[in-house]
């Protein structure tokens, strides 16, 4: 019996390019969403609005060891095959590509990608190597799929800014589209990492989002030194216990995180956290005009 998911998944990499070429020959455009798998609503939100734009959707998964530091980090990686397909058919994917670990990195895959620029720091300085891992396994996708546009999330900001600098740096003919950060009915980021915190842990992890929020509602109210503004943030987060790697006003198109006082020109800063929450890090991020509210 075939089931209505199986002609759209494939762990043969010629038969997803096969698919791809055929599409192309019909004039047809292809986007793609490179995912871990575990997919959430953040990831079909992807596929939605990149389906918006392109004829065709491929959402590959693939758990890249490249970019993983600590490899119970990696062992732990949460894994739903069958579940993936189901969710990113039903958000419109035409072919999910199950990549095999031989077809992305063959016996004699030599090259890796030193991420610079928006990667650095932040993220960058907390997970050493992990950038390089992303941006060479990006390389590697965007390389096999040849795709016409990809999709990111913002909640993963420096990642969306690499992916940008990648295909500028390389000159790729893909236009990579951005998207905002997908939040559950109480605020949090959607995470494959949120899987691993318990109901009471998932609360205390409200402390992300509501440091966004009080750093906002300060900007607001008239706060325009850099320092403070970081600080209202930090703060939130130690007072409810959890260890902060960085919370940070950076300009938005390069990642460097901003000092002094901000000017009223230009296009308005980003913040970016990344905090340990019960043993869980987890990443959220906007705009200081536009706070993070509940779904
Ligand atoms: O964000 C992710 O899931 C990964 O970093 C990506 C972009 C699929 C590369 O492995």
């Amino acid at each position: 019996v075939t089931k209505p998911t199986d002609c759209c998944r494939t762990d043969d990499l010629s038969a997803l390019q096969q698919a791809v070429e055929r599409w192309r020959r019909a004039g047809e455009t292809v986007g793609l969403v490179p995912t871990m798998g575990a997919l959430h609503s953040g990831h079909t939100s992807l596929i939605e609005q990149l389906k918006a734009s392109t004829d065709r959707v491929v959402v590959s998964i693939f758990v890249n060891p490249k970019q993983f530091g600590e490899a119970k980090d990696l062992a732990g990686y949460p894994s739903s095959p069958t579940e993936d397909v189901e969710r990113a058919t039903q958000a419109g994917a035409d072919q999910v590509w199950l990549a095999k670990a031989e077809q992305v990195y063959p016996a004699d895959f030599n090259c890796s990608v030193q991420a610079g620029g928006p990667a650095v720091g932040f993220e960058g300085d907390g997970r050493p190597g992990h950038f390089d891992g992303v941006a060479t396994v990006l390389m590697r996708l965007f390389g096999l799929v040849r795709p016409d546009a990809a999709a990111f999330g913002a909640k993963d900001y420096q990642q969306l800014l690499l992916a940008q600098c990648l295909v500028r740096d390389f000159a790729l003919p893909i236009r990579i589209v951005g998207c905002a950060v997908v939040r559950d009915r109480n605020g949090l980021a959607l995470s494959s990492r949120n899987a691993r915190l318990d109901a009471d842990q998932r609360r205390s992890a409200l402390a992300v989002p509501q440091a966004l929020q009080r750093c906002c509602a300060a900007f607001a109210t008239g706060e325009r030194n850099v320092e403070r503004l970081n600080a209202i943030g930090h703060e939130h987060l130690t007072g409810a216990g959890h260890r902060v790697s960085y919370f940070s006003l950076i300009d938005r198109a390069s990642a460097r995180p901003l000092s002094g006082v901000l000017s009223a020109s230009g296009e308005g800063p980003r913040l970016i956290t990344a905090a340990d929450v019960h043993g869980v890090r987890l990443l959220d991020t906007c705009d200081l005009d536009d706070p993070p509210c509940p779904a």
